[in-house]
């Protein structure tokens, strides 16, 4: 199983639209997907439109037991192969920014159990993707703290190189503190226009800050990305010249998300019980 943490310290860059991307390459390349949607917005569990469920994230977060977990895992309207751990508006209350350490293994506490529970004939979840809202709080950390690796993304603007190297930073601060497997994936350029000299400039600039972490296929920038989305579909399934090129662009990325998983870690990690500080949020 590789869980993948997609995350930009800043909103609208693209992290669902990278997250559902994936989702829908997984989808046509027959790797069971489970979406864990962080954000408080539910971007992600509104396009992929799961069933209603008994819990929430919300629930997770505070109790990661198998029952809690699986109540509020549901398949998503895109197929068998694509589920959803179901975000809420009541995460937003989570969002520590300081939550202690037992409280931010949770997440990874709870895909565990999920991992090491399945059902008779069911596959096993190949991709687990982790939609992180634009903060550094406790959800954001919930997810570098359970991840095997983390994808940025960003857009090929002004503040590009900053944005993406205080996200590199919070990936550095996590490994060093509670997750030293976690490896970065790379840097996610979205909403290319290949024709704009100002976004080449700018891809430019962020090769020469992060080298080859900056992933060689960028994704761009189609309305059928949004029109997907708006009808809940996954783009590999839209059709349209537009939806092809940025399915392709996602084959490419998921290829290379694999590829790292397994080279990556497989042994059970003891999440952080406790480190003293829990009285912060008591
Ligand atoms: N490559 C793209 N082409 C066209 N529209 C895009 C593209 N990527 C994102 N968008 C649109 O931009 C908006 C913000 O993207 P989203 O993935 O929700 O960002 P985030 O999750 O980082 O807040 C959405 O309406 C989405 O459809
Ligand atoms: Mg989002």
């Amino acid at each position: 199983m590789q869980t993948v943490a997609v995350l930009s310290l800043k909103g609208g860059v693209g992290k669902t639209t990278v997250v559902l991307g994936l989702a829908s390459a997984a989808l046509r390349r027959g790797a069971r997907t489970l979406v864990v949607d962080l954000d408080p917005q539910c971007n992600a569990t509104a396009t992929l439109d799961p069933e209603e469920t008994g819990t929430t994230l919300a629930n997770v977060l505070e109790s990661p037991r198998l029952p809690v977990v699986k109540s509020a895992i549901a398949a998503s309207a895109w197929g068998e192969g694509v589920d959803v751990l179901v975000g809420s508006e009541d995460v937003e209350e989570l969002n520590h920014p300081n939550p202690g350490a037992r409280r931010l293994g949770n997440l990874g506490r709870a895909l565990q159990e999920v991992n090491k529970y399945i059902e008779d004939g069911e596959l096993p979840y190949e991709l687990v993707l982790l939609d992180c809202p634009p903060s550094l709080g406790r959800l954001t950390r919930s997810a570098l703290v359970a991840a095997g690796g983390a994808l940025l993304v960003t857009e090929p603007t002004l503040y590009a190189v900053s944005g993406a190297q205080r996200a590199f930073d919070a990936i550095a601060e996590t490994r060093e503190q509670y997750n030293p497997d976690l490896t970065t994936l790379g840097v996610v350029v979205n909403r290319v226009r290949p024709r704009s000299y100002e976004h080449q400039f700018r891809i430019q600039e962020l090769r020469e800050h992060f080298g080859s972490l900056v992933l060689p296929v960028a994704l761009p920038d189609r309305l059928a990305v949004q029109q997907a989305q708006g009808a809940c579909m996954p783009i590999h399934q839209w059709g349209t010249p537009g939806a092809r090129e940025v399915a392709l662009a996602f084959n490419l990325v998921l290829a290379r998300v694999l590829r790292s998983g397994r080279r990556g870690r497989h042994h059970e990690f003891a999440w952080p019980e406790s480190d003293g500080d829990e009285a912060a949020d008591a």
